[in-house]
């Protein structure tokens, strides 16, 4: 089975001075723009925006977050390319491209339920999710400051502290954290398949940040995670995290991470809720998809 997306040969990867610079800046950026969502809430969070679906909201913090994020990186690395959330794409020319989420959790945030982070990594390659790797990131959890880093090859951090997946356990007995997009459609779908998940699993978590499950994967808070229709800035960071604790981070049907579907925990039982996820077909938006009559927990 794969694990996280490798590097083509061909591609050189920054050195060692490099990556401790994208390192440093994804931190002190996560920190900076985490700075102004905790102190900026107000007691009453207004929805400023709707994108795929009346439920898809913006706040002016994701947009006032973005803004400063981007005012940053064009100080510290003007020459860089930056895919945001709220603004997409600005092409740079060194190579380097900074993906960013300014508030991941977004209901959390306008419900102040605790559970958001600022999301910051830096790729290389073409700016394109299947085909960069990214090479540095960093989560901060905005409301508890639980931040965790890491740098391709270097490990995961937790607060400094390194951090690593739980060992394999059966699926039957892994704390399993998923989530849902905001369409219909696609929810209709991720149901039908959390019928078959469900009964397989020790439990289910819906905590509404992305980037904070795969953190918690990295820190052996919750075991496993799922989910289809990620955007590259919920999870470029996290993915790096994950993997850089131990945790293989796949797709499905040998494909890499992507918005079709990733899945994140220790190897085996990867293989396990792989193997489920691929018969129950959970990366189509169609309901009548699959079942899992055949699957041995099943
Ligand atoms: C969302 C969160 C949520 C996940 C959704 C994402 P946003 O990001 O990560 O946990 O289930 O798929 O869209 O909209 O809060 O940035």
């Amino acid at each position: 089975m794969t694990a996280h997306a490798s590097p083509p040969a061909d591609r050189p990867l920054p050195d060692a001075a490099l990556l401790a610079e994208l390192g440093a800046i994804a931190e002190d950026l996560a920190r900076q723009a985490g700075a102004l969502v905790r102190e900026g809430r107000p007691r009453r969070v207004d929805v400023a925006a709707t994108k795929t679906s009346p439920i898809d909201v913006v706040t002016a913090m994701d947009l006032a977050s973005e803004s400063l994020l981007r005012r940053l990186l064009a100080e510290r690395r003007p020459g860089d390319g930056i895919l945001g959330e709220e603004e997409g794409l600005d092409r740079g020319g060194s190579g380097v491209t900074w993906v960013i989420d300014p508030i991941d959790g977004t209901v959390n945030y306008l419900y102040g339920i605790p559970a958001y982070a600022v999301s910051v990594a830096a790729v290389v390659g073409p700016p394109r999710p299947t085909e960069w790797t990214v090479v540095a990131g960093c989560v901060h959890s905005v409301a508890d400051g639980r931040t965790w880093t890491a740098t391709l090859g270097g490990g995961a951090y937790e607060d400094g502290r390194r951090v690593r997946v739980n060992p394999p356990a059966p699926l039957a007995e892994s704390l399993l954290a998923t989530g849902f997009g905001y369409t219909t459609e696609r929810r209709r779908a991720q149901a039908r398949v959390l019928v078959d998940v469900l009964p397989r699993v020790r439990d289910i978590r819906r905590i509404g940040s992305a980037a904070i499950d795969l953190c918690l994967v990295a820190s052996g808070e919750v075991d496993l995670f799922y989910e289809r229709g990620l955007q590259a800035w919920d999870q470029a960071a996290g993915t790096l995290v994950a993997a850089e604790a131990g945790a293989t981070v796949v797709g499905l049907r040998g494909a890499p991470p992507s918005e079709a579907m990733t899945v994140a925990g220790p190897e085996p039982t990867v293989r396990e809720l792989v193997a489920l996820l691929e018969e129950l077909r959970a990366d189509t938006d169609d309901v009548a998809a699959g079942g899992a009559e055949g699957h041995p927990s099943g």
